[in-house]
């Protein structure tokens, strides 16, 4: 069985894969706007140190798992640890994978919807932001627009895992990562020759102190999460398919560095063309759908530039959309010994549908309310707020506490031997931040989440 599962075809299509993965809506919508909303430079610094010292573990843990198992998540537990409380933690893995991708494909699809918005011309005259958010709110507010773009992401994203981990997610991140970062370069020297894009650059370089509350911290921390893909085992299922003789540990700091790099490069892009514009960097989750579409209207070339970058954006969401559907057909290949392309087609057609009441909530369902939130929202809090956390702070601890040391440190060590021999501290460093530190912190984050906020 181990010997017919599906390999990665190199070291660096893993890694791609992977940074596909965890560069997505979260690195250049999301991490933005909370950047701007949060003082800039400064949560910059604090979800730095939350990537190093959260992320950066965690990471490695995961990817571990998942390699010496050679299983998707609920495999990966049951190999590790036959005990019904760690198979379901496995699970619930899964069922994030499912909720997330379910309404992450409805954002997508917007992404999309936008390149087609800007190729018939709509993004091109608006005065201010007040008027791009009009045509936002006229565009989520039509049924078809919603639904018929959140199909036509689904269709790709199916399109994409239906061929393999290999022929299908290997070759769609080898093409679509570097087309993205030859994209986030052209938006950039677009931004910093802006007239007034300084102020933009010091926004995200001079940290405000004052700025950081007790709240940006856990929001900092949360964020490390989600941007990094961690806690539903999608770095796991990625590393089941990764050969025993490449570096864990390094691979997962390329990983790091990548996403990381490539938020701090979405972020100069974006706010040097907002300042330049002189609209405000704390716009929230409008930022991208409001704000830009007022700046690209008022640039030379703005059209070019727009088409640009929502073209980025869809290729981003794409690529961690197809590490979300990964997770769910790897269980069902593994465990109940599904084909693929009957698991995309069942398991995918059930989370396109799931969609749907995402994609109404923003117009027809927009009243139907669960405790306060709608659809969308609701299912996003699930995975995003607790699902995630809860995973990541069950993998910390799994690794940290539960596998057995001499195992798991021998499974580290393979194709990774000159690292430990050279750096014989890492060894300890790491096994501290999974124990204590992360838990800890993560608790933190999960029950601010739960609205027990230490905030006061
Ligand atoms: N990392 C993705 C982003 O930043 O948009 C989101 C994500 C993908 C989260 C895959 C979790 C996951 F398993």
């Amino acid at each position: 069985m181990v010997q017919n599962r599906e390999v990665w075809g190199s070291k660096f299509g893993f890694i791609l894969a992977a940074a596909g993965s965890a560069v997505g809506l979260g690195n250049i919508w999301k991490f933005p706007y909370i950047a701007g909303e949060n003082g800039g430079a400064a949560f910059v610094f604090v979800y730095l140190i939350c990537i190093a010292i959260i992320g950066f573990p965690v990471l490695i843990a995961e990817i571990l798992i998942g390699r010496t198992t050679q299983k998707n998540p609920v495999g990966a537990f049951t190999a590790l640890s036959h005990n019904k409380f760690w198979i379901s933690i496995g699970f619930l893995g899964v069922l994030a994978g499912f909720l997330i991708l379910s309404f992450y494909s409805v954002i997508g699809g917007w992404t999309i919807g936008y390149v087609i918005e800007t190729l018939k011309g709509s993004i091109s005259s608006f005065n201010d932001p007040a008027e791009a958010g009009e045509l936002f709110n006229a565009l989520v507010g039509n049924v078809g627009w919603n639904i018929g773009f959140h199909t036509i992401f689904f269709a790709l994203v199916m399109f994409i895992v239906i061929r393999g981990v290999q022929g299908g997610i290997e070759r769609a991140s080898k093409i679509m990562m570097p087309i993205l970062v030859f994209i986030l370069v052209i938006l950039i020297i677009r931004g910093v020759t802006l007239k007034g894009a300084s102020a933009g650059v010091m926004f995200l370089w001079v940290p405000d102190w004052s700025k950081i509350t007790a709240e940006s911290i856990l929001i900092a921390l949360g964020h490390a999460f989600f941007t990094l893909s961690l806690g539903m085992g999608a770095m796991m299922t990625y590393g089941s398919y990764m050969s025993k003789k490449d570096n864990v540990v390094t691979s997962s700091a390329q990983i790091v560095t990548l996403d990381t790099l490539i938020a701090l490069m979405a972020g100069l892009a974006i706010f040097t063309a907002v300042f330049a514009s002189g609209l405000d960097p704390a716009a929230g989750p409008g930022l991208i759908f409001q704000t830009l579409p007022a700046v690209f209207s008022s640039m030379t070339g703005g059209t070019f530039f727009s088409l640009l970058f929502f073209l980025l954006l869809a290729i981003a969401a794409l690529t961690s959309a197809i590490s979300l559907l990964e997770v769910v057909v790897a269980y069902f290949v593994d465990e109940q010994k599904w084909n693929r392309k009957g698991a995309v087609i069942i398991f995918g057609g059930i989370t396109y549908l799931l969609g749907i009441p995402s994609a109404l909530s923003f117009n027809v369902m927009s009243g139907v309310t669960f405790f306060d939130l709608n659809f969308f929202d609701l299912i996003d809090f699930i995975a995003s707020n607790i699902l995630l956390p809860f995973g990541g702070l069950m993998i910390a601890v799994f690794a940290g506490w539960v596998w057995s040391r001499t195992e798991m440190m021998a499974a580290a060590k393979e194709g990774a031997e000159r690292l430990f021999e050279t750096y014989p501290w890492f060894e300890g460093i790491w096994l501290m931040f999974l124990k204590f530190i992360a838990p800890v912190l993560i608790a933190l984050v999960l029950l601010n989440k739960l609205g027990f906020s230490i905030t006061g």
